[in-house]
């Protein structure tokens, strides 16, 4: 029998995401709706070393649904990385009568979960929230959803500039090693190309790309690139490439940066939030640990951690086809 459930511990670690503050309301208020305590743990593993704990009740998560970032802050903690460091962390949990973690943000923050579950049988829930949505077993990572549309936002501004001054626009999106921001805001804002890290493109294939649009007749471009993407050139890199082969182009870079991790959630973020939370506090008092809670399927559903670290998300590729198409 595993140990009952009495209080939750609930951080955010790595980078944050809209929806985090949606995500953390919500594991608050299910443990107070289970009559359970939930304390909330600071600047993430870093704050589980230096026992910066703070009870939470259902009135502390007033107003934080629509705001962007995390209450409860973030970090990247070098010292958890340590077994000392991980041995002070689990002492101060003991100290402060939590015992089991929900715990917010990417692979990262998955992996330092597990391995604290493998050395210590700490239960443990994943909640993903990252912009890149690049977490296997769900279909949407918290934030994506407002980060696609914030970059469609800003996309559609770049091109009031683009069309009036005939320019190629190169806009840089985050995604260190995932397209799925480049891909589907490049489709809803009309890029001219796409370039994204799990497929090689080619730097012919996008010259001979810009120069078919010019002689279809367009007079402006927006060409999305995935901050990882495989073409082996930065994107001012491939500015000056461009303008050196096909000087008919007169091109200007935006990369659009950490602007993109910011804001309010979308309403879709909200929603999502709300339900991962509920499920990561269910599933841990039903004795379930070492789980991430997603989306498969619009249902919500558990898979390994293990899993959701090691497995890698697909793009789909018939998105590719659809923004050639729409190129024409
Ligand atoms: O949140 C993920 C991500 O946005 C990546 O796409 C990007 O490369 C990275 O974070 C940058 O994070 P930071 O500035 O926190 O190092």
């Amino acid at each position: 029998m595993p140990k009952k459930i009495k209080k939750v511990g609930v951080l955010t670690s790595g980078g944050d995401s809209p929806g985090m503050n949606a995500a953390i309301r919500s594991v608050v208020r299910t443990c107070a709706y289970h009559n359970i305590e939930c304390i909330g743990i600071y600047r993430g593993y870093q704050g589980m070393i230096e026992g910066d704990f703070k009870e939470m009740g259902p009135r502390s998560v007033n107003n934080i649904v629509n705001k962007g970032g995390t209450i409860l802050k973030s970090a990247r903690s070098l010292e958890f990385k340590t077994p000392e460091g991980r041995k002070q962390a689990h002492e101060n949990l003991i100290k402060a009568g939590i015992d089991a973690l929900v715990v917010i943000g990417g692979d990262g923050t998955f992996t330092g979960g597990l391995l604290f579950n493998n050395e210590f049988g700490f239960p443990v829930m994943g909640i993903p929230g990252t912009i890149d949505n690049d977490i296997f077993g769900t279909s949407h990572t918290l934030g994506y959803d407002t980060a696609l549309n914030t970059v469609v936002d800003v996309i559609d501004k770049i091109r009031d500039t683009a069309s009036s001054h005939n320019r190629l626009f190169f806009v840089e999106v985050m995604g260190r090693d995932a397209g799925h921001i480049a891909l589907n805001a490049g489709i809803g804002a009309g890029a001219e190309e796409i370039l994204i890290p799990e497929e090689d493109l080619g730097l012919e294939r996008l010259l001979e790309s810009l120069q078919k649009s010019k002689a279809s007749g367009k007079s402006s471009s927006i060409v999305v690139i995935a901050e990882g993407d495989k073409i082996g050139k930065n994107v001012f890199e491939l500015k000056d490439y461009v303008e050196a082969n096909l000087p008919e182009y007169d091109v200007r870079v935006s990369v659009l940066g950490h602007m993109q991790r910011g804001g309010s959630p979308s309403c879709f973020d909200r929603v999502l939030a709300s339900r991962l939370g509920v499920k990561a506090v269910e599933s841990l008092l039903e004795g379930k640990s070492n789980y991430m809670v997603g989306l498969q399927n619009d249902k919500v559903a558990l898979t390994p951690l293990e899993q959701a670290i090691k497995g890698k998300t697909e793009i789909d590729k018939e998105l590719l086809r659809v923004s050639d198409i729409m190129s024409t």
